[in-house]
C-alpha cells in the first residue's frame, strides 16, 4: 500500500500526474523532497477563538510537530471543526456527529500514515475518537488537559460544578449581583477543559484507560510544561506508528478496552455523557456497549476518585496523586491489564510505572472507597422501556427511593417560561418532568436535564428534587436527576404521556422508573397523540440529516448509517 505523499492520490486518471501535481502544489509551501519523502503524521487543529478550552492547542501542535520531526517524520497540520460547550447553538451535541464526519473524512482524504488528534472540550474527543475508529489509521490522542483551579474568598472553585452552585445561590438570593460577577471571572482561570470530573475529564480518562493516549495524558493541567512534553512524546510515538503501521485503533479498541472504559467511568464518578459517547465509539467498531453490563459493573466497581461533583477535589489534584495509572493500579483485577496501548505495550506496563504519592487521599483504594458502588445506575420501567441513567454518586441519598407528583414541562421553552412563575403549583416532594429534550426533540439532546429548582423553592432552602427528562446533563452537575429516558418523547416514548398530577416512582435500588398510571389510561392517552410530522427546523441541510438518522441515547446518538456493520457483544 502507498505511504506518505503517495497515499490516496487525487483522481486525475493518471497516477504519475496526480503525484506530480500534488508535489508541485505542496512545494509552494517550501518543502524539500527530503521532507516530502518522510512518513507523514497528520495533526488535527481545533484551535478556535470560540473555544477557550482549546486555547493551548497551538502550543501542543508545535510540541507534537517537534516530536514527529525528532523521530524522522513529517508533520502536517490540518483544521477540523471545533466545538465549545457554551458557543454551540442549539447545543454542542447537535454538532458532535458533524465533527466526527469532518474529522474522519479529512483523515481519509489527505495523505497521512498516522494521525494525532488534539481535543478536549466535551464533544470533541468523542467525535475525534469516533472518527479515528472509523478511519482506522494509527492514532494518538492528546487531550488539551484540564484548567487549573480558581480561588474566591479562600475557597477553591472550578468550572463548572461551582458555576451551578454559585448560580443557584445567586437565584436563591444568597449571593448578590456584584459578587456573582466577581466569581464569574474566577471560575475558569486558565485555558483547558473543565477541571472537575465532567464530560471532558471523563473522556480524557477513558481515552487514556483505553490505551489511546500516553500515560498521564488525561490529567496534566493544560498550562503545565509537562503537557507540552507529553505532546512532544506523542508526536514521536505517532511518527514511529506511521512507520510500523500500527497499532491501529481497532487493535486498541478491543472488548477488554471497552470493558475497562466502563469500569473507569464508574470508578471516577464519571459523566453520564460518557456512556453515550462510549456507546457511539463502540458502535464504530465491531463491539457494542450493553447497558445491563454497564449497570452490573456499577454494582461491583467502587468510586475511588474524590473529585467534584461526586467528591471534593479537582483534576490537578487527581494528577498530583498519580493520575489514571495509579487509578488503574488501585482497581486491580477489575481492569484487564493485557489491553494494548499506543505506547507500544499493555496497561500492565502502565500500572507498573504508576507513581506512589505518600499521603495522597484523592485516589482511594478498593478497601477505602469514596462510595462502595459505582457512580451510575441504569433504570428501566414503563417510563423508560429502553433505559435511563442516573448518576447516584452525585444525588441526594434520601431521594433515590421516592414517589412523587409529576410537574410536567412540555419543552425547554415551556420550562424556561414557567419554572420561576410565582403561581407554579410545585412542592419540594414533587418530581419535575421535562420532555421533548432528546436527540430529535430539542434537537441535539441538550444538557437541560439539570432542571433548576423553582426559585420559590430555592428561597425556602430546597437544594435538590427528583428531576427526570429525555435530555442529557453536564457531567459537572449534581442532584437526583434521571436522564436519557429512552425512547425520547419526540420519538414516541412514554414520557410524552405523563400529565401533571400523575404519580411517578423512582426506585434506584430496584433500578426502576415507573409512571403509576394504569395501562388502559396510558393507551387512551397514546391514542390521543397525533402523528408527528417533520418539524420546521428539520426541513433542510444538516438538521434534516440529524432528525432522520440520529439514534436514541441507548445507541449513542450517532447517525444510524455511521455504525460499523460487524458486531460482537462486549464480554463482561
Ligand atoms: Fe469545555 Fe467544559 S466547557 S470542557
Amino acid at each position: 500500500m502507498s505511504k506518505g505523499l503517495r497515499k490516496g492520490l487525487t483522481s486525475y486518471g493518471d497516477a504519475g500526474f496526480s503525484l506530480f501535481l500534488r508535489k508541485a502544489f505542496i512545494k509552494a509551501m517550501g518543502y524539500s523532497n527530503d521532507a516530502l519523502n518522510r512518513p507523514i503524521v497528520g495533526i488535527t487543529n481545533t484551535y478556535s477563538d470560540y473555544n477557550p478550552c482549546h486555547g493551548n492547542v497551538p502550543v501542543l501542535i508545535e510540541a507534537a510537530k517537534r516530536g514527529v520531526m525528532l523521530a524522522g517524520g513529517m508533520p502536517m497540520v490540518f483544521p477540523t471543526i471545533s466545538i465549545h460547550e457554551s458557543f454551540a447553538h442549539p447545543t454542542s451535541m447537535y454538532l458532535r456527529n458533524l465533527m466526527a464526519m469532518d474529522t474522519e473524512e479529512m483523515i481519509r482524504a489527505q495523505p497521512m500514515d498516522a494521525v494525532i488528534i488534539i481535543g478536549g472540550c466535551d464533544k470533541t474527543l468523542p467525535a475525534q475518537i469516533m472518527a479515528a475508529a472509523s478511519a482506522d489509521l494509527p492514532t494518538v490522542v492528546i487531550p488539551v488537559g484540564p484548567m487549573v483551579v480558581g480561588h474566591h474568598k479562600g475557597e477553591v472553585l472550578g468550572a463548572c460544578t461551582d458555576c451551578r452552585r454559585i448560580w443557584s445561590a445567586h437565584r436563591a438570593g444568597e449571593i448578590d449581583e456584584a459578587e456573582v460577577e466577581m466569581v464569574n471571572g474566577r471560575l475558569a482561570p486558565s485555558v483547558g477543559t473543565c477541571m472537575v470530573m465532567g464530560t471532558a475529564s471523563t473522556m480524557a480518562c477513558i481515552a487514556e484507560a483505553m490505551g489511546l493516549s500516553l500515560p498521564m495524558s488525561a490529567t496534566v493541567p493544560a498550562p503545565h510544561a509537562e503537557r507540552v512534553r507529553i505532546a512532544e512524546a506523542s508526536g514521536k510515538r505517532a511518527a514511529e506508528m506511521a512507520v510500523s503501521g500500527g497499532p491501529l485503533p481497532n487493535e486498541i479498541l478491543t472488548a477488554a478496552a471497552f470493558r475497562n472504559a466502563q469500569v473507569v467511568i464508574q470508578a471516577i464518578g464519571g459523566s453520564t455523557n460518557g456512556i453515550i459517547h462510549l456507546t457511539a465509539i463502540a458502535n464504530r467498531t465491531r463491539h457494542k456497549i450493553d447497558l445491563e453490563t454497564f449497570d452490573a459493573l456499577g454494582r461491583e466497581v467502587p468510586v475511588l476518585i474524590d473529585l467534584k461533583p461526586s467528591g471534593q477535589h479537582y483534576m490537578e489534584h487527581f494528577h498530583h496523586a498519580g493520575g489514571v495509572p495509579k487509578l488503574l493500579k488501585e482497581l486491580g483485577n477489575l481492569i484487564d491489564l493485557d489491553a494494548k496501548t499506543v505506547a507500544g505495550g499493555t496497561l500492565r506496563d502502565v500500572v507498573a510505572a504508576a507513581e506512589e504519592v505518600p499521603g495522597q487521599t484523592v485516589i482511594r483504594s478498593v478497601v477505602d472507597p469514596i462510595k462502595p458502588v459505582g457512580a451510575m445506575a441504569v433504570l428501566w420501567g414503563n417510563l423508560a422501556p429502553r433505559g435511563a441513567v442516573i448518576k447516584h454518586s452525585a444525588a441526594t441519598p434520601r431521594l433515590l427511593q421516592h414517589t412523587g407528583r409529576a410537574v410536567v414541562f412540555d419543552s425547554i421553552p415551556d420550562m424556561a417560561n414557567r419554572i420561576d412563575a410565582p403561581d407554579l403549583d410545585v412542592g419540594p416532594d414533587d418530581i419535575l418532568v421535562l420532555r421533548n429534550a432528546g436527540p430529535k426533540g430539542a434537537p441535539g439532546m441538550p444538557e437541560a436535564g439539570y432542571l433548576p429548582i423553582p426559585k420559590k423553592l430555592g428561597r425556602q432552602g430546597v437544594k435538590d428534587m427528583v428531576r427526570i427528562s429525555d435530555a442529557r446533563m453536564s457531567g459537572t452537575a449534581f442532584g437526583t436527576i434521571v436522564l436519557h429516558i429512552t425512547p425520547e418523547s419526540a420519538d414516541g416514548g412514554p414520557l410524552g404521556l405523563v400529565q401533571t398530577g400523575d404519580q411517578i416512582c423512582l426506585d434506584v435500588k430496584g433500578r426502576r422508573i415507573d409512571l403509576l398510571v394504569d395501562d388502559a389510561e396510558l393507551k387512551r392517552r397514546q391514542a390521543g397523540l397525533g402523528v408527528v410530522g417533520l418539524p420546521e427546523w428539520a426541513e433542510r441541510g444538516y438538521a434534516r440529516l440529524l432528525y432522520q438518522t440520529v439514534q436514541q441515547a441507548d445507541e449513542g446518538c450517532d447517525f444510524d448509517f455511521m455504525c460499523s456493520r460487524q458486531k460482537e457483544n462486549v464480554d463482561r
